[in-house]
């Protein structure tokens, strides 16, 4: 429970843009997929955007935020069974816990696997994902059928996971939404902050740009007149 007075920048302002912006294009990908038709015009876009955001994330994980790190996600059978067992000390506590560190990875990983299988789709009507003429006729019908089927259950399925567990943890005291939204969770006991100042935020913008620059690149693969 956020009881005490130490007030700790836990999640830095790149990772709250990020968490954001991924939230809206993950959605805004699936409804334009389910629409379909001339939609699939924003479907390919917001893939995209995807695409740079989780390019970004990759590298923050590496050198954002302390909280932000990969290396600062509790991971061992140790701190699960710590968590589990109720007896998480306050580091388990301040960035995400053992349980919501697995729903990151799980997130990264299975968002990453629907973009790339997106790239190299096809829906054998209007639509080619703009790396397909680089695999195989059988690697494109596999890619194809995960991300129209499996991939897109199993997001809606982490991002349901996600509000339930958010939900939950709502209704135990834990107000984790706020510390998303103003970065500072209120813990017990004084812990170190994430790097959260103007320099900071200046590497993470150019990090960003050169997301957005890989994501660009990777589109511009696609076969003239794509
Ligand atoms: C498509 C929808 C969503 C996706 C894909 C998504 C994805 C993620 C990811 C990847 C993280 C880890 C953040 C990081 O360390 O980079 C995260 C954390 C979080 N998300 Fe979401 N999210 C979605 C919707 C939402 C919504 C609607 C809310 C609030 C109502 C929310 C609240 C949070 C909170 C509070 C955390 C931090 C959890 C913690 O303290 O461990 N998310 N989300």
């Amino acid at each position: 429970m956020n009881i005490g007075f130490h007030r700790v920048r836990v999640w830095d302002l790149p990772t709250r843009l990020f968490h954001w912006a991924l939230m809206l294009c993950v959605l805004g990908a699936v409804g334009t997929g389910l629409v379909g038709g001339t939609a699939m015009i924003w479907h390919f876009r917001l893939g995209q955007a995807v695409l740079a955001l989780l390019a970004f994330r990759l590298v923050w994980g590496l050198v954002g935020g302390r909280w932000s790190r990969f290396a600062s996600l509790p991971l061992s059978p140790r701190s699960l069974l710590a968590y589990l067992r109720g007896r998480a000390g306050v580091s388990l506590r301040t960035g995400h816990s053992p349980l919501g560190a697995l729903a990151v990875l799980g997130f990264l990983l299975v968002l990453a696997t629907q973009v790339a299988t997106g790239l190299v789709s096809d829906d054998e009507i209007a639509w080619l994902g703009p790396l397909s003429h680089l695999v195989s006729n059988a690697t494109v019908s596999a890619a194809t059928s995960y991300h129209r089927f499996w991939g897109k259950w199993l997001i809606l399925s982490l991002v349901l996971l996600h509000l339930l567990a958010i939900t939950w943890y709502s209704m135990r005291g834990h107000k984790l939404v706020p510390a998303m939204i103003h970065g500072d969770k209120t813990l017990d006991e004084p812990m170190p902050a994430s790097r959260d100042d103007r320099a900071s935020r200046l590497v993470a913008a150019l990090l960003f740009g050169l997301s957005v620059a890989l994501s660009v690149w990777v589109f511009s693969l696609a076969p003239a007149g794509f």
